[in-house]
């Protein structure tokens, strides 16, 4: 499939068939592609908590989607996460360029201190705003990276409470997106939603 086809063919899943599984290999071929997504300072705030094996885990993200029977039936329920403080990792993030003398040692106290100051001058609602931002664009590249590899995905809206209990996260870690992964049962393929014009769209100044 060339990019546009892809596009095309990516569209929010209704109708999973429920004895469709993943398997690890499968995931590890799609978050190959997932990975390449940009972030600020290459921080890569997203983590992807993948439920598939543990039944009760997926009843309780069920629940949290509001009891949507694509939850259930989908072959796993994703969860993509973003670290809020993720600037504090550009240490450990960069270290290997040091080991590798793509970076000095001074370059990166240099990095650590420019990362430190941009997050923590702007303050706590920014750091979020970013994290969240970045882990959107790993979010949409795991969709199109999962349309590729031939499995088809759908966003489902989510209660927070339950999804945090559920996966236990960390007072960091922030709730990006829910999405859901299986294979569409092509008999009642959604229908693609109106797109606004690209007079709409688009501002060209
Ligand atoms: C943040 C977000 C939440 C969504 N929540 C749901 C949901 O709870 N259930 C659902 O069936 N679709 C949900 N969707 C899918 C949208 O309805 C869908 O993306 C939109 O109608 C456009 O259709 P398309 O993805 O097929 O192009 C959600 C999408 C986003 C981005």
């Amino acid at each position: 499939m060339d990019f546009t086809q892809l596009a095309q063919a990516r569209h929010s899943a209704n109708n999973f068939d429920p004895d469709m599984h993943i398997t690890e290999r499968q995931l590890k071929v799609i978050f190959d592609t997932v990975k390449l997504a940009p972030s600020a300072f290459n921080l890569q705030p997203a983590t992807f908590q993948v439920v598939m094996n543990d039944q009760q885990k997926k009843d309780a993200l069920q629940r949290a989607s509001g009891g949507q029977y694509k939850v259930g039936a989908a072959s796993a329920v994703v969860v993509v996460t973003t670290n809020t403080e993720a600037y504090k990792e550009t240490a450990r993030l960069n270290a290997g360029a040091v080991m590798l003398g793509i970076m000095s040692e001074q370059e990166l106290d240099d990095m650590v201190a420019t990362t430190a100051h941009y997050y923590e001058d702007q303050g706590q609602a920014f750091q979020q705003f970013d994290a969240v931002r970045n882990a959107s664009l790993f979010a949409m590249q795991f969709m199109l990276a999962a349309k590729n590899e031939g499995w088809d995905t759908c966003p489902v809206s989510y209660d927070d409470a339950i999804v945090r209990e559920t996966l236990q996260l960390a007072p960091t870690e922030q709730v990006v997106f829910m999405l859901v992964l299986g294979k569409e049962k092509t008999t009642h393929p959604r229908m693609r939603g109106y797109r606004k014009p690209f007079s709409e769209m688009v501002k060209i100044y």
